[in-house]
């Protein structure tokens, strides 16, 4: 299927794509990443990877969607075909990938749901700093709960779905990413002024070598393509809505940019807190929801901010999520031919039958653990820091050796901009060779630590 159809306004592009890489990602993992690698030096590494791998990757994915007009599985299945190589897995690999971020991003999706649901309750009946903790306990030692939850959140994300990318999507996520940008700010503001502020600006802005492993390469990586939505075809199917006359490099250089932003500030609003308390692990996944009701709730007007701030997160999670299972519809309707409906309702489902592993992660299956980390942990660590950056590095390889240099050129080259012309060769040159190269000596790192 070629697409005909096209977002209706470049700011609407831009909406769609920052809403789709803006998410659980941004409030949620980065800054229990950061946590985990020890701050600073860790974030100075990230946006060096951001810069340096994630966005050229990122443009070679959009690039895709553009010059092919088609999804992902499409996409490399007739590039695969002009040139007689096996690509198409790839594609294949990242709609499978899509599948189970989405069962796992639902489960903490959902908790972001119980969050709302309380402090909403909370504004009519009273909700105290005492009642923080309980909130998070109540939720993560009960299983059944978070199923519930995350069925919701699957549920919404179907019936979102069903109208349509340009119906559904693009109206979602555009009010609210702004919104929540302007929030994060005031919130940021005022975390920052608490006793442990300034001690939290020097963890995450002085670079400490030291407190460096030899995972957190692979980290930076995986953290940033799973942020910027790279490896999954979500940002093929966003190029393949792009008008001839959008520049994709600058696109990427936006969203990226963006992004990025968005996830510093979750870093700002949560390290104050998480310092200032003395029970919160930093490198807890559950961090975020820990500290984050602690804080406000100690805030005049607390509840109301947390209404606010959880209903922008969760637009944001439902953005993402809506982002992932449109890859798997469309898709499956593009090559399976498929109705759109049962190929939304299919998918869904699949995903709500993985996602009980995650959801049971913190009662029932407590005591599944692989260093230290239990189920929805290792469903984080093994798709995002291994899966993931081979398959985003799959098609950034499909983009260098399978479109034509003349395809190539005309995406990225835009003559009125002539840094685009200077920067073409570095961007092939880290597709073809640096990305692979680097991603490859990370994960040598990383299984030197684990089992050396
Ligand atoms: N980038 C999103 C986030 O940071 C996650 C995501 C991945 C969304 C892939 C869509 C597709 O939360």
């Amino acid at each position: 299927v070629i697409r005909q159809t096209y977002w209706r306004t470049r700011f609407g592009f831009y909406l769609a794509a920052v809403g789709s890489a803006c998410g659980l990602g941004n409030l949620w993992r980065f800054p229990y990443v950061v946590g985990d690698n020890g701050g600073g030096a860790f974030v100075l590494l990230y946006v060096a990877i951001v810069l340096l791998l994630g966005m050229p990757l990122l443009i070679g994915e959009v690039m895709i969607g553009k010059t092919t007009r088609q999804s992902v599985l499409a996409a490399t299945r007739s590039l695969s075909e002009r040139h007689k190589k096996h690509w198409k897995w790839i594609g294949r690999f990242s709609v499978v990938l899509s599948l189970v971020v989405l069962s796992y991003y639902a489960v903490v999706s959902g908790w972001v749901l119980h969050f709302l649901v309380q402090f909403t309750t909370g504004a009519v009946t009273g909700l105290y700093a005492s009642d923080a903790q309980n909130l998070v306990s109540a939720l993560m030692n009960n299983g059944l709960l978070q199923i519930a939850l995350a069925s919701s959140h699957l549920l919404v994300a179907i019936v979102v779905v069903l109208k349509g990318v340009q119906d559904g999507l693009e109206r979602w996520v555009s009010y609210t990413v702004p919104l929540f940008v302007v929030l994060l700010l005031f919130l940021v503001l005022r975390s920052l002024s608490l006793e442990a502020g300034p001690e939290a600006l020097r963890f995450l802005l002085y670079p400490d070598f030291s407190s460096l492993t030899k995972s957190s390469l692979l980290h930076a990586i995986g953290h940033a393509c799973f942020t910027l939505s790279i490896g999954f075809g979500t940002m093929v199917t966003f190029g393949s809505y792009l008008r001839d006359s959008d520049h994709i490099p600058t696109a990427g250089f936006r969203v990226s940019v963006a992004d990025t932003f968005i996830s510093l500030l979750a870093g700002f609003l949560v390290f104050p807190i998480v310092l200032q308390a003395s029970n919160i692990r930093a490198s807890d996944p559950a961090m975020l929801f820990e500290a984050l009701p602690l804080f406000l709730l100690a805030q005049p007007g607390g509840v109301f901010f947390g209404v606010l701030f959880f209903l922008c997160l969760y637009f944001a999670a439902l953005g993402a999520s809506i982002g992932l299972l449109e890859v798997i519809v469309s898709n499956l309707v593009d090559r399976l031919k498929v109705s759109r409906s049962l190929a939304t309702w299919g998918s869904g489902g699949a995903a709500l039958l993985i996602a009980t592993g995650p959801a049971l992660s913190s009662s029932v299956l407590r005591h599944i653990e692989f260093q230290g980390r239990g189920v929805l942990e290792l469903f984080d660590t093994v798709l995002i820091n291994f899966f993931l950056p081979i398959v985003a590095v799959g098609i950034g390889l499909c983009v260098v050796t399978v479109l034509t240099p003349k395809e190539r050129e005309q995406a990225f080259i835009d003559n009125t901009r002539i840094e685009s012309v200077r920067l073409f060769p570095h961007w092939r040159f880290v597709l073809k060779y640096l990305a692979p190269a680097m991603v490859l000596s990370a994960m040598l790192l990383q299984l030197w630590e684990w089992f050396i």
